[in-house]
């Protein structure tokens, strides 16, 4: 069995979000299961955590970026990055320690802002050429490179832009891809759903 591994969202919004606590949670949650290490880089020391997050499981708070933490040991972190040459394959579980994520909420059309930490200098990895949100990107990393039975980008079920009621009469599709469950539905945080519905009634701004 593969070594247990590190994942490392570096929290790169100024705000946390609703939609960024529920992606976090779920991480958290999905991590302790796994029994690997998830901690939320970059975190602001004033910043006020929402409660879904204050203490939750799985969840570890680190306020130092990245970069200053595996300064000497860079080598050893894969950034998962949407403009990444590479898929990355469960060879890179061997390869590679920690994997690390932008903290950035989705935007259609995507703005690249993975490239901050790009310039970093870590080796990337690309998990094909849709966006997903941070909590897909996770989950999907965790299932190709972590555990006794690594299953290979190709095999993961995946769905693009589905469609949610939000009411009688309407839905409403976000832009991104996700896992999906036996069912065929898209594997999501717990709470996102109402969180959706209720940004549709206000409309989705910059939440995107
Ligand atoms: C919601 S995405 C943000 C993408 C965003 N539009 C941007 O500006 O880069 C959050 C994080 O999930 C990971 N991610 C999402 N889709 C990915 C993909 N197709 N390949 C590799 N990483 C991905 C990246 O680490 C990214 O920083």
């Amino acid at each position: 069995m593969s070594k247990s591994k590190t994942f490392i969202v570096e929290h790169l919004d100024p705000e946390l979000e609703e939609w960024s606590s529920l992606e976090y949670a779920a991480i958290a949650s999905e991590s302790q299961s796994a029994g690997v290490s998830f901690f939320l880089s970059s975190v602001p020391p004033a910043l006020k955590l929402p409660e879904n997050l204050a203490g939750v499981q799985g969840l570890q708070i680190e306020h130092r970026g990245v970069e200053e933490i595996y300064h000497d040991k860079k080598a050893s972190v894969c950034l998962l990055d949407p403009a990444a040459k590479e898929e990355l394959s469960p060879e890179d579980g061997d390869r590679f320690d920690v994997f690390l994520f932008g903290g950035i909420l989705g935007d259609d059309p995507p703005r690249d802002r993975t490239s901050e930490l790009r310039k970093k200098g870590f080796e990337g990895r690309r998990l094909g050429p849709v966006q997903m949100t941070t909590d897909t990107a996770v989950r999907v990393t965790r299932m190709i490179v972590q555990g006794r039975k690594p299953v290979p980008l190709d095999k993961i079920p995946f769905v693009d832009n589905p469609e949610f009621k939000v009411d009688d009469h309407e839905s409403t599709e976000m832009p991104f891809r996700y896992v999906t469950d036996g069912k065929g539905n898209p594997v999501m945080p717990a709470g996102m759903l109402d969180l959706i519905k209720k940004d549709s009634e206000r409309g989705f701004g910059d939440l995107l």
